[in-house]
Parts: structure tokens; sequence; C-alpha cells
């Protein structure tokens, strides 16, 4: 029942910091601890490469978990699509394991690779939001996003879920000693973080209106480097599906090998701007931007913060800042679809569980 709310999409928004808390509680005692089965970390332990797969909204958020599985837990982790990965497996590492990602547990495409991946008597491990769902009950192992159901098609709180799973697996298999931050305590921040962002709705309504709402505007761009150059691919994900504006996600270092030529006067171009080595490479990847007339919103952590930036995040550790990053693209996405009258929902072509490959 959506309540209060128009559509489903933003009470799902609004329930992320829920959704963080609830993971908490589950899988983190108060001191950072790790409460999971031995045998799962064991084997993540055992293995010398992670494969993750997935689709859409999904892959993004493996996108951002592999960068913690190497980073923190020193682990060669590879993302895949699974609709390519089924068709083309790369040559495998000697210990391999595989985590799926999906909110449904149902995509044909993940369920062709994990058939494939049964085959070769690989292990597994699946995070879903759905219990007894396929992708559930033939992994080895099973891990649930405890998001509550998602019904908006566009996927929110199942995104934020499947990044602060994989940071606390992430964590679990990190050198205790390496760890200069507490889980626990980080999360239960961006859980407040991202309380104030959705806080602030008003703001993203009016920058929607004025950017992304008017039916001159025909694209837009998300740009970042890193862990937010995965956030500006689901940021522009969610833009697209919602709104039908043609959106990009670039890693900006690469729009001047081409895609620079796509910016006119008035061009919505979003910067994330939230990882320290690359905030001042991300600025001037935008100047070239604004230099062609694009029009730029900064989306910004504190410590990183210049005058004139546009909307400022709370600092948080840098792995985890998709967590709080991604809010603002989700409600400029929300905005836009509303601002066009569209069904928020339930955009055009698209169905929530995708069972076809
Ligand atoms: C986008 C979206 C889709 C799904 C994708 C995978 O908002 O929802 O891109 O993320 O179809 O679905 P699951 O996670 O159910 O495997």
């Amino acid at each position: 029942d959506k309540g209060i709310y128009p559509y489903y999409m933003l009470k799902e928004v609004d329930e992320q910091p829920v959704v963080i808390r609830r993971l908490v509680a589950r899988y983190l005692t108060d001191d950072g601890q790790i409460k999971l089965g031995q045998a799962i970390l064991d084997e993540m332990e055992a293995a010398d490469h992670i494969y993750i797969v997935a689709a859409g909204t999904s892959y993004h958020a493996g996108l951002v978990g592999a960068r913690m599985f190497e980073q923190w837990s020193n682990k060669p982790t590879s993302v895949y699509l699974a609709s390519e990965f089924a068709y083309e497996q790369s040559i495998l590492s000697q210990k391999p394991f595989f985590i799926f990602l999906s909110q449904s547990g149902e995509t044909a495409d993940s369920r062709e690779v994990l058939q494939n991946v049964n085959e070769q008597g690989f292990h597994s491990l699946t995070l879903t939001n759905v219990e007894k769902s396929t992708l559930w009950r033939e992994a080895t192992y099973a891990l649930p996003l405890m998001a509550g159901p998602e019904i908006a098609v566009a996927s929110t709180k199942a995104y934020v879920a499947q990044v602060t799973l994989q940071a606390i697996l992430a964590y679990a298999l990190a050198d205790a000693n390496q760890m200069t931050f507490n889980l626990h305590e980080q999360l239960s921040e961006i859980a407040v973080a991202i309380q104030s962002i959705v806080d602030d709705k008003a703001v993203f309504e009016k920058v929607a209106n004025q950017m992304l709402v008017p039916e001159t505007t025909h694209s837009a761009f998300y740009i970042g480097r890193g862990a937010d150059a995965a956030v500006a691919l689901e940021a522009a994900l969610k833009l697209k599906e919602i709104s039908y504006v043609q959106a990009e996600g670039f890693a900006a270092g690469e729009l001047k090998h081409g895609t620079l030529a796509l910016i006119e006067e008035g061009t919505p171009v979003i910067a994330l701007i939230t990882q320290p080595k690359t905030a001042g490479l991300v600025r001037g990847n935008l100047s070239e931007t604004t230099a062609r007339g694009a029009r730029p919103f900064t989306i910004v952590t504190k410590a990183l913060a210049q005058t004139g930036d546009d909307y400022i995040l709370p600092d948080v550790n840098p792995l985890l800042t998709p967590l709080v990053s991604v809010v603002p693209t989700q409600l400029l996405a929300y905005y836009t679809s509303l601002g066009r009258h569209l069904d928020v929902d339930r955009p055009r072509n698209l169905a929530k569980s995708v069972t076809v490959q």
C-alpha cells in the first residue's frame, strides 16, 4: 500500500534509511563484528577471484561492490552483465566464487549464468530481495536484501540494499587490522545522511523542473570518476527509464574521446564529485562541457565542496558514497517523470521482473 505517497517509487526512496538500519541490525553487532554464516565467509576467503553477475541496476550495484572487495578485502573481483556472460564466459581463475545480485531473483539472464556455474561445479552466493526465488534456491548460498517489497519498476531501495550488503561482505573479508573505520557506525551515519537528502525533496523538484522537465531538454549527462562513474551509470538509467530523457552516465575522463561532441547550449551535465583522488580532474572535465554551453549541476561531498557547488553531501567513507550520492539522482529522475506527467511506477515497455533472455 502506498499510503500517503502518490507513487511507490517515492515511498521506496524514503524507505532507504530504514533498509540500511535493517541490514545493519541483521548482519552487524554494535562493535562492528559480522553476523554471517561462517561457510559463506570461508568459501569467499578461499576464492582467488570473485565474479559478480547481474543486470541493469543490480549490475550497477555490483560495480560499486567490486571496488570494496578489491580495496577492502584485497580480492580480485570482476563484474559481468549476465546477458553477456551467459554466452561468452571469460577464462576463469583457479578458484572462482560467484555472487549473483538480483532484486527479483528471477532474472532470466542471471538464471542462465547460474545454471552454467552449477554445471561447472562452482559455488555461488545470491543476494536477493525475494526469498525462495529461483536464484535464491539454485545458488549454493543466499542472503536476503531485506528491502521489503519493491513495487515501482525503477529499482531504488534494492540498489541501496545491494551496495550495503556487499559492503558488509567485503568488510567481513577484510583484514580487521587494516580497517580504520567501524562499518556499523559508518552505515548508521549514512542512514542519517540519506534521511537528510530525502528531506530535501523540494530542492530536487525545483532542479528537475528547471533542467530536465522542459521539452527542450532532450538529453542529459551524469559524469564522475571511480565509484562516481558507477553511480553515473545508475543515475542515467533511472532518468532514462522513467522520464524518457536520453541520458548517459560517463566516466568523466572519457568525454573528451568523442562524447563531448554531443554537448550543446543548455545540455544538462550533472557531475558527481565524491572521490578525493579525482575531484579536481572531474571539475576540469565539467569545465570542458560548460565551455561548450552545458548547464552544470554539481553533487559534491562536504570535504570537496567549493563555492558555487549546487548540492552538498555529508562526508562518508569514499567507497560508501554511492549510498548517499545515488539518492539525489533518484529524486531528480522521479521529479522529471512527474513533471513530464508520466506514470512514474510503470514506465512504458518495461516489466519489473525480466524473465526473457
Ligand atoms: C532498473 C531496474 C532493472 C533491474 C534489472 C535486474 O531500475 O529495475 O534494470 O535492475 O532488470 O533485475 P533484478 O535485480 O531483479 O535481477
